[in-house]
């Protein structure tokens, strides 16, 4: 659907490389997605507006999330006025956002933590995060007079592409790792009516395609590192902040993948602290698989005080996985495009980098899923990372903590399968076959149980799992 954008947009935006000592600038419009002077990342940059006041907008955006108007009803576009486009702008929405943030005492528990929140952004349209910045990128395409949407994707990315490319009337092209995409998304991509392309290679080498083929001028891509990406996805800030009535959570987790969700959350605080609507920033913590942690490794090593020092002293390279692995399917990526902007916002909120393994991620999971709340595994290295985390003592126990659920647990059955009936394994798919297999044993499996077609059998059954207490203290 396309809706018009109300007056009072941002003026003055432009697309500013992030690199210290190169900064350079470009036209909104241009259809680039790196620096042509250095070949850094682009961000979005506007220019502060004396409108914008702290107190303007907070009563404004609560009375937006009350209207009916369907732009105020997308939880992205409800913040239209920290977005590069004006008024006239015909918007592409499938009113995403709008996600909830759960209470999750047995996933504080189990984290030993007296309180942890979940914001689910599973329960976006397509199921996962990417909608909401889906929706910013698709709009930029549609205004730029574009032929054909392209992405890499592990799924996630493809199945929101595919949906919002529908809305739109664009044409939608996306390039996938063949055999490592879950049935799930891939069913999703077909349905919207993409061009589902399967390569031999893994996420990196889809990457690696989708940017030769985004020096088409009929092509855009709309991966991460398109900043129109990023841009819709820090609203989810936005909305996390005004969810926690303006109270700043001392931490703020999510899984990494190609870093494009930790990189806008960490643009998203960072322009509610400039604006006023905040008082300091959270903690940003990202956790990545073991098997697949480029940036944890880069961080282990990182002279942080250096670095706080002299900003130019970032890297400027990093160490790829050549062969990244891990069951979390949706963050099996060996090269993330965007790490110097999520290691920026990482180190400016004073947060970390860490890694989980598979059997942290799929107990965690399980424990997610035990307090009423679904989600895929990439999301729960959040749950697995905050455990390790308290057990260290970074964070403390009465920290206020919010964990960024990313996908919907719909997205991978097959893993939930396995893990339930004990039959989870690494090693199991086509291009990790020559690997020994790693089983995971599930400490909170809950696999069907056959009975007899009586009440008494079932009445008993109900009963031993009754007096059985699994070992979260949850009752089976
Ligand atoms: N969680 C889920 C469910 C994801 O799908 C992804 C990324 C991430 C976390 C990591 O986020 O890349 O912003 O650091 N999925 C991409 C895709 C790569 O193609 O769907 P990130």
């Amino acid at each position: 659907m396309r809706e018009r954008v109300t007056p009072a947009s941002v003026q003055a935006a432009v697309q500013r490389c992030i690199v210290p000592g190169c900064h350079s600038v470009f036209g909104i419009r241009d259809r680039i997605y790196v620096c042509l002077r250095c070949g850094g990342p682009l961000e979005i940059h506007c220019a502060p507006d004396p409108q914008n006041n702290a107190n303007l907008l907070r009563k404004q955006w609560e009375a937006r999330a009350a209207c009916a108007n369907p732009l105020d009803r997308s939880g992205v576009w409800r913040y239209r006025q920290l977005l590069p486009f004006d008024a006239s702008t015909p918007v592409v929405t499938l009113f995403e956002g709008n996600t909830p943030l759960y209470d999750a005492p047995r996933s504080a528990e189990y984290s030993g933590l007296a309180l942890l929140r979940l914001k689910h952004l599973g329960c976006n349209p397509t199921g996962s995060f990417k909608d909401t910045g889906m929706t910013v990128a698709v709009t930029q395409a549609a205004l730029l007079g574009t032929r054909t949407v392209v992405c890499a994707s592990t799924g996630n990315t493809a199945a929101s592409l595919a949906a919002y490319a529908a809305r739109a009337g664009l044409q939608c092209a996306i390039i996938l790792p063949r055999g490592q995409i879950t049935t799930a998304k891939l069913a999703q991509s077909m349905d919207y009516g993409a061009a589902v392309l399967e390569i031999d290679g893994n996420f990196d080498d889809a990457m690696r395609v989708v940017r030769d083929l985004a020096a088409d001028p009929s092509i855009y891509l709309a991966n991460s590192i398109n900043p129109f990406r990023i841009e819709g996805q820090k609203t989810v800030a936005f909305e996390l902040l005004q969810q926690c009535a303006w109270r700043v959570p001392d931490n703020v987790v999510v899984p990494g993948g190609n870093m494009g969700n930790s990189s806008a959350l960490a643009k998203g605080f960072d322009e509610l602290l400039s604006l006023g609507l905040i008082d300091r920033l959270p903690k940003l913590h990202v956790v990545q698989a073991e098997g697949a942690a480029p940036l944890a490794h880069l961080f282990a090593h990182l002279d942080q005080d250096q670095v706080h020092r002299d900003a130019s002293s970032l890297p400027n390279r990093i160490t790829p996985v050549e062969h990244p692995q891990t069951l979390a399917t949706a963050i099996k990526i060996g090269a993330p495009v965007s790490w110097q902007k999520s290691l920026r916002g990482v180190l400016q909120s004073g947060g970390q980098i860490l890694t989980v393994s598979e059997q942290e991620i799929a107990d965690a999971k399980a424990v997610i899923g035990r307090d009423g709340i679904g989600c895929e595994p990439a999301s729960a290295t959040t749950l697995a990372g905050i455990r390790k985390m308290a057990a260290s003592g970074t964070i403390g126990r009465g920290e206020s903590v919010v964990a960024v659920l990313t996908g919907h647990v719909l997205k991978d059955p097959d893993y939930v399968s396995h893990y339930h009936r004990g039959s989870l394994s690494l090693g199991a798919s086509d291009d990790e076959k020559e690997q020994a297999a790693q089983t995971i044993s599930g400490a909170f499996c809950n696999p069907p149980e056959r009975v007899a077609a009586t009440k008494d059998a079932i009445l008993e059954t109900l009963d031993r799992r009754q007096r059985r207490t699994s070992p979260s203290g949850t009752k089976g």
